[in-house]
């Protein structure tokens, strides 16, 4: 028995590692606790700060009772203090597990009480407990595993020793695991919140908003999708088309932010806008770099070979190129710009519909089309605000100060 644990606890350990999703993490981690000692219900909390987080729960009796969607809807993550009065607050400071047969029984004059509160509202009744500090290779506590009501067969017993064992052995691995995850989200939330820092520097200058990249950002993944593309590819492309204008950055403001028409010189100046942000993401070894160079090279390359700045035709243009052409152009009309008012959709509907086949990809522009509710509702949630323009003029109102923080 216990060697059959110890050899899933194994196989368990190394299904988690694969997870990088704090959340679907979490989910896993209390499904499979919740699996090794017969429980009811579990909850997880992490330590963030001086707080315990409420992160995730899971439970039989309330997944029979209302689904899963509105349970997770209910128990909605919440915070508090890490005080010796709670019992997940005992157990992250004092980092021993607790193994209850009984909290109803737990003596007044204990240090940590139990809060019977969300078993009245919601109609449960909490027995026997085993909470578990999480604690990561440091030995430093990052969270908390409670799980309630250890069943054998429709009986509440108290939880066992050897699951004591088994979810201490168990929580170390899971602790490993939500670290990882976190650095992952963490990592990833850097990239993204650089990408769009550096790519709305070169748009103010631009006079357009953060919120352009953002638009095409999400219209280009939700073409992505729509094409049948993987949901990798898709986010690989979501990632990558921020920063297909950055070679703006290299344009002299007078051409940049010119009210009017370009002159043929000056159209050619900005055409190097391609060739700039494919050079500022030159030789990068990341995958979404890499796209991303060849969504600024190639995002106004024209089907029938007269885009810039290769004349690509057809099938040359990569198709993250095709994609974020598509979606930045649709942009283009549908917003204001320092050269031209939006215009009305039935206007952009045509424009677009006369590049058909030798702007865009007939099947492209096929699938936009089809997909222009939800490109809508992508439009409407980032729309430009009137005091969004005036950003780039903001510093010199700003209290410098502000930035020490
Ligand atoms: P952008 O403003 O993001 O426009 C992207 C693309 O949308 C344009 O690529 C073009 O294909 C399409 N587009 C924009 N406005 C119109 C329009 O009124 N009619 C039609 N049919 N298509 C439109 P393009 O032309 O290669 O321009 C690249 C970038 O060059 C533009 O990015 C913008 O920053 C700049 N630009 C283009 N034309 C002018 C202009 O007349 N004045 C100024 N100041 N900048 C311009
Ligand atoms: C993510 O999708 O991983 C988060 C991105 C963000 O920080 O907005
Ligand atoms: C995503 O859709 O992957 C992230 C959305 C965002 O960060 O705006
Ligand atoms: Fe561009
Ligand atoms: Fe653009």
């Amino acid at each position: 028995m216990l060697t059959d644990g110890f050899k899933e606890l194994l196989n368990i350990g190394i299904a988690l590692s694969s997870v990088h999703d704090l959340d679907k993490l979490l989910d896993m981690i209390l499904t499979e606790a919740q699996k090794l000692t017969s429980a009811d219900s579990g909850s997880i909390y992490l330590v963030e700060g001086d707080k315990l987080i409420f992160k995730t729960s899971r439970s039989n009796t309330y997944f029979k009772r209302w689904g899963e969607k509105k349970t997770r809807e209910i128990f909605k993550s919440f915070e508090m203090p890490i005080t010796k009065q709670s019992i997940a607050g005992y157990v992250a400071l004092t980092c021993q597990p607790l193994n209850i047969p009984d909290v109803q029984t737990i003596p007044q004059d204990f240090e940590f009480h139990y809060n019977p509160t969300l078993d009245k509202k919601y109609d449960y009744k909490t027995v026997s407990m085993l909470v578990i500090p999480m604690l990561n290779r440091d030995e430093k506590i990052i969270g908390v595993l409670q799980l309630i009501n250890s069943l054998s067969g429709n009986k509440i017993v108290p939880f066992t020793d050897e699951h004591q064992k088994i979810t201490t052995s168990f929580s170390s691995q899971a602790a490993v695991a939500i670290q990882n995850a976190k650095l992952t989200e963490d990592l990833k939330s850097a990239h993204f919140d650089t990408i769009f820092r550096l790519s709305a520097a070169a748009e103010y200058r631009d006079k357009e908003t953060g919120n352009h990249i953002k638009r095409v950002s999400h219209y280009s993944k939700i073409i992505a999708e729509n094409l049948g593309l993987s949901q990798q590819d898709s986010e690989l492309i979501f990632w990558s088309s921020p920063m297909h204008d950055i070679g703006k950055l290299g344009i002299p403001d007078a051409i940049l932010q010119k009210p009017g028409k370009l002159t043929p010189e000056e159209r050619a100046v900005m055409e190097q806008h391609t060739v700039i942000g494919a050079m500022v993401l030159k030789d990068t070894t990341a995958d979404v770099l890499k796209k991303s160079r060849i969504v600024a090279l190639t995002h106004h390359e024209k089907m029938d070979g007269t885009g810039y700045p290769l004349k690509l035709k057809g099938n040359e243009i990569p198709i993250e190129g095709k994609i974020v052409a598509l979606a930045d152009v649709y942009d283009a009309l549908s917003s204001k710009r320092c050269y031209k008012e939006p215009f009305s959709d039935e206007k952009v509907i045509s424009i677009l519909k006369e590049g058909n086949g030798n702007h865009f990809d007939e099947k492209i522009l096929d699938v936009f089309l089809s997909s222009i509710n939800e490109i809508n509702t992508i439009r409407e949630k980032y729309s430009d605000k009137e005091e969004d323009f005036d950003k780039f003029a903001d510093f010199k109102n700003i209290n410098i100060l502000e930035l020490l923080k």
